[in-house]
């Protein structure tokens, strides 16, 4: 029987990335991929850290602990580079308790004024928790989020994103385009070099 990896997310749109990224930098191809949606009642681990690759570490050690299987975890999300760390890593919270990425979006910009586009930085940090070694790894990409989403593909904020070097949000992009311009492939090209 194959070794499992537990990939430690129930985001639908994060799983099919990271097992893009799995197999496009040969990560624990010999391993069967479970996900949390598999483990039952085994709750959810408190993120409550101020750093995305400490948030990561969370929830790897979380699942590992519980289940003793190889875990790879993803906290990301996006700064405004004028807001401080904002939103960080509470970019998923606020779209929770606004209702919508959209809602984000329009919280923000009411802050400055009558303008399109705001400096963004996206981060993703990647950590991987098994029985002798963690690693954890962080991309980014820089870019501009725009106040109104343009496009279908992705998931999340994809729409209101457009990466530097490009005139797309990611939500414009094919899926692939936007698999080699992102955070999380950064954060996974690390850690493919030091696995
Ligand atoms: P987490 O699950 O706590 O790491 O939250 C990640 C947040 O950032 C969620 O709101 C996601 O929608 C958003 N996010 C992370 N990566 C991406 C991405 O590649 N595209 C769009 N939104 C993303």
């Amino acid at each position: 029987m194959k070794n499992k990896l537990l990939l430690g997310s129930s985001n639908k749109g994060k799983l099919n990335e990271i097992k893009f990224y799995l197999k496009y930098f040969s990560i624990y191809l010999d391993f069967d991929l479970i996900t949390t949606k598999e483990l039952n009642n085994f709750g959810e681990p408190i993120e409550d850290a101020l750093t995305f690759q400490e948030n990561a570490e969370i929830k790897s050690q979380y699942y590992f602990n519980l289940t003793g299987h190889a875990t790879i975890s993803d906290d990301s999300g996006f700064i405004i580079d004028d807001m401080g760390n904002y939103p960080g890593v509470k970019t998923a919270r606020v779209a929770k308790k606004l209702g919508s990425e959209q809602n984000v979006m329009n919280d923000i910009f009411s802050k400055f004024g009558n303008i399109s586009h705001l400096n963004a930085t996206f981060f993703c940090a990647v950590s991987l928790v098994t029985d002798n070694k963690k690693y954890n790894c962080l991309g980014k990409v820089k870019g501009k989020m725009i106040s109104q989403g343009i496009g279908n593909n992705g998931f999340g904020y994809d729409p209101y994103f457009i990466p530097e070097q490009s005139e797309k949000t990611f939500a414009e992009m094919q899926s692939n385009e936007k698999l080699k311009a992102s955070h999380r492939f950064q954060a996974f090209k690390i850690l493919s070099s030091q696995i």
